[in-house]
Order: C-alpha cells, then sequence, then structure tokens
C-alpha cells in the first residue's frame, strides 16, 4: 500500500512557528452586525456606494478557503441591461428587480489545477517557504483533487481510500464531479456570508439567493459548463416593509449537538 503522511501531528506541534498577533475586537459589534443582517427583498432607491461595493468584495475575498486554492469568483454585474436580464433569470424575484447591485458568486472547482499552479510559483519565488508548504501543492492536493480524464482515476481513489481506510483516518472525497463541486462551493458560500455581513457592518443589506436558472446565469456571464454559481446576491439599502418578518429559527439544541 502506497504511504502518504497527509499531517504529522507531532511535527506540526514541535517546530517552532512564528505566531501571528492575535488582535482583540468589539465581540459586541460583530454579534450586533450577525444579528441585524436579514435577508432584504425590497430596497430603496438608492445606490450603493461604489467604495462600499469594493471595500465588502475584497472582505468575501478574506473569507477561509479550501487548501487556500481560492476556487471562487464575485461577478459584480455593472451593466444595468445584464442586470436587469440578470433580475429576470432569478424569476423576477423582488430581492433581485428592486435591488440597485447583483453579485453572482460562482465555484469554479474546473479551476483548481490552474491555482494549484499559481500556488506553486507564488511559493517557489519565495526563497523562505519550507519544503512542507511547497510539497503540500506539489503532491497532496493533486492526490487529493484529481479524477483524471473523464474521471478514470475514481476507482483507484475509491480502492485506494478504502483499503487505506481501514487501519488510519483518510480523506475519501472527492471522488466524483459532484463532490468536486461541493468542495467548490463550500468555500464559496463561506465568501458570501462574509460579503453580506461586511455590507451590513456597512450599513447596507443582502439577499442571498438560489432561486435562479444556473444555465441563463452561466450563459449571461460567458461562463463554462464547470463553473458552478453558488449564490447571487443583491445589495442595497432595505426599504420599509423590505424585510418580510420577524427573524426565526428553530431552538438552539437542534443546531448545536454538544458531545460531552
Ligand atoms: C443558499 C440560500 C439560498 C436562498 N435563496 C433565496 C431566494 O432565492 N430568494 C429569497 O428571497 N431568499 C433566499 N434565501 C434567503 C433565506 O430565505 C433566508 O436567509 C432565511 O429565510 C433566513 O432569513 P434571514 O436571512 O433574514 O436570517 C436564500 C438563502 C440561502 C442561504
Amino acid at each position: 500500500m502506497v504511504k502518504v503522511k497527509v499531517f504529522d501531528s507531532k511535527e506540526a506541534t514541535s517546530r517552532k512557528r512564528v505566531a501571528a498577533a492575535a488582535p482583540q475586537h468589539d465581540a459586541a459589534s460583530f454579534h450586533a452586525v450577525v444579528e441585524a443582517r436579514r435577508s432584504v427583498r425590497i430596497y430603496a432607491d438608492e445606490e450603493v456606494p461604489e467604495d462600499v461595493m469594493r471595500r465588502c468584495l475584497a472582505s468575501a475575498q478574506l473569507a477561509p478557503n479550501s487548501s487556500n486554492l481560492q476556487v471562487w469568483e464575485a461577478h459584480w454585474v455593472r451593466n444595468p441591461d445584464q442586470r436587469r436580464e440578470l433580475a429576470r433569470i432569478c424569476m423576477g424575484q423582488p430581492a433581485a428587480v428592486t435591488a440597485p447591485e447583483l453579485v453572482v458568486f460562482v465555484a469554479r472547482p474546473d479551476r483548481w489545477r490552474e491555482h494549484n499552479e499559481w500556488m506553486i510559483r507564488r511559493l517557489k519565488s519565495d526563497p523562505k517557504t519550507p519544503a512542507k508548504g511547497l510539497q503540500y501543492f506539489e503532491k497532496i492536493t493533486k492526490l487529493v483533487y484529481t479524477l483524471g480524464p473523464w474521471g478514470v482515476f475514481r476507482p483507484f481513489k475509491w480502492v485506494w481510500f478504502t483499503v487505506r481506510g481501514w487501519s488510519t483516518p483518510t480523506p475519501r472525497e472527492p471522488l466524483s464531479l459532484a463532490q468536486l463541486a461541493t468542495w467548490a462551493h463550500k468555500s464559496t458560500a463561506l465568501a458570501c456570508a462574509h460579503y453580506m455581513l461586511a455590507l451590513r457592518a456597512e450599513g447596507f443589506d443582502s439577499c442571498p439567493m438560489e432561486g435562479f436558472d444556473a444555465w441563463r446565469v452561466r450563459r449571461l456571464l460567458g461562463l463554462p459548463r464547470g463553473a458552478k454559481v453558488t449564490m447571487v446576491i443583491s445589495a442595497g439599502r432595505r426599504a420599509e416593509g423590505g424585510v418580510y418578518g420577524p427573524r426565526f429559527r428553530f431552538d438552539l439544541d437542534t443546531f448545536v449537538k454538544e458531545h460531552v
């Protein structure tokens, strides 16, 4: 059996690492932003300033993402005709039609290999890059995310994951294009959350939408089939009555499962 050390916990904890400073924040302000964010379905007739949009998109890009491969894109649809068409493709929902801004968040599992090469190039250009860091992108990511042309490696990977998994914890996915898409959607969805919270922190509002025709969205933006639309997010200033009702969540214990 092939032996691959995915993560050496002893080495990771023993090695001397430079700790990044952990700044203190105003936690109350953060929680207030989280609580104040609501999905807004009707927006006021007011623009979102361009610098606000740019800051919020930059915050979105700071979201954590798998292997830092950044297989995501935020398509800011600024052309008024395209935006009208996008709102139509979003089933004419008021959250899209009344919004001054629409951003389409797109997962790009099809670009992981290219981004992996960007990472390798960047790491190689820095003489301080530890060998392990480079090895991660030269070996591990390739092993984990490669499915082969028409998925020919999938059965071999399945056997390898399964056999290895009998004796040792083994990451078992992705084994299909659908799982690779899920992988990319996870990171993209985190960018969406960052974006919406950043908008609220700036005093603006948003609505995430998956009520759209993904095929038409891809065609409108000129995206290939391998690009997967995660969400369309509208943004603007909430109008009176733009939030449809009080916020409701099930009891916290339906969500938080404590294993003590
Ligand atoms: C992935 C996703 C898709 C959603 N799609 C839509 C949508 O198409 N239209 C809509 O009006 N709201 C949509 N929502 C908003 C949810 O309905 C909303 O987040 C939920 O009701 C909770 O309300 P809150 O966001 O105000 O806390 C979506 C939310 C998410 C996360």
